[in-house]
């Protein structure tokens, strides 16, 4: 097995054992006359990624058996409009779980939309209700990307206790929640939560026996920021200009892998690292959305 394979952590096949689980868990409730219904809300877009956007996440929910529908409204007035479609859906009986596409539109206030979402929909922990719960170490709903993260860990470092986590980032949908789920008790793990005012960087990343990168910045994080042997978790996603590649453009993370690849233990690659995991974990909190059990 050549070095780089062994080392690199497969996220499409951790992603695609939850995504297994929740298959059998969709037929456990349609058997139970429940039929999982998850329903996206975005703001109309003329691109091309809306319509990538659509085609990705019912492709996904097909493949457990989850019926999606996509809510696009209006870009007139567009917390208005987003406000009016969460509080619907959130009253629609036969919808189990409410998404917003992210980022939300410049000028709308996040607090507004999220505040009007049934918690029990809530499917990635935007509710105050859902981010208090996770703040009092009781998660029930949490962003889905923190908690791929915590996935990929179980198969990668069961024990968590007593070990150095840095988290490069502190946003709500990554790096916070994800700093939450380390320390809970129980969990254990002993917490650095770095962001843009942080002094020194590398040298907090050097410490790190696990070392989670979510800056949103292409490459920063290079091998000679890693501790010998550590575990890197790369939840960074770019497109970045390459010439040398047939499109001119390829797939990059927050971490420059190949001068990390040689360091670390293990690691995760962009694309088919933390990616497939978040999918997985969205479908599967669906369900249980459905199921009444978060
Ligand atoms: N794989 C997935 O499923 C998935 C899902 C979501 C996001 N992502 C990707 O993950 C990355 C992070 O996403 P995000 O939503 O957390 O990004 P974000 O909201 O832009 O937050 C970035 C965080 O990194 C900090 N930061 C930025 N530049 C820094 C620097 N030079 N040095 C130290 N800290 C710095 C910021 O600090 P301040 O707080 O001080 O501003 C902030 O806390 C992005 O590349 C995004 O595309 C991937």
């Amino acid at each position: 097995v050549p070095e780089g394979d062994a080392k690199r952590i497969d996220g499409k096949a951790i992603g695609r054992r939850i995504e297994e689980e929740t298959a059998a868990e969709v037929a456990r409730l349609r058997a139970r006359g429940i039929s999982p219904r998850l329903v996206s809300v975005a703001v109309r877009e003329e691109d091309a990624s809306f319509a990538s956007y659509v085609r990705a996440r019912e492709q996904a929910c097909g493949r457990v058996g989850i019926r999606s529908d996509v809510e696009s409204v209006p870009p007139e007035n567009p917390e208005r409009s987003l406000v009016e479609a969460v509080e619907r859906l959130s009253a629609d009986p036969t919808v189990h779980a409410i998404l917003l596409k992210m980022p939300l539109p410049p000028g709308v206030r996040e607090e507004e939309v999220f505040s009007r979402i049934d918690p029990r929909k809530d499917v990635e922990g935007h509710h105050p209700l859902n981010a208090g719960l996770l703040a009092l170490g009781r998660p029930r709903f949490v962003p889905c990307t923190a908690l791929a993260v915590i996935e990929i860990l179980s198969v990668e470092a069961p024990v968590l206790a007593g070990k150095d986590v840095v988290v490069l980032g502190r946003s709500r949908v990554v790096g916070a929640p994800l700093a939450s789920l380390l320390l809970r008790k129980g969990t254990d793990a002993t917490v650095t939560v770095c962001h843009s005012r942080t002094s020194d960087l590398p040298a907090h990343a050097r410490r790190a026996e696990i070392l989670v990168a979510a800056v949103g910045r292409a490459e920063l994080v290079r091998g000679d920021w890693i501790r010998p042997g550590a575990i890197v978790i790369d939840v960074g996603t770019h497109s970045v200009e390459d010439p040398g590649s047939p499109k001119g453009r390829r797939f990059a993370g927050d971490v420059h892998y190949p001068t990390a690849l040689p360091v670390a233990s293990r690691i995760t690659p962009v694309p088919g690292g933390v990616g497939p995991v978040t999918t997985a974990v969205l479908l599967r909190a669906a369900a249980r959305a459905a199921g009444g059990q978060a």
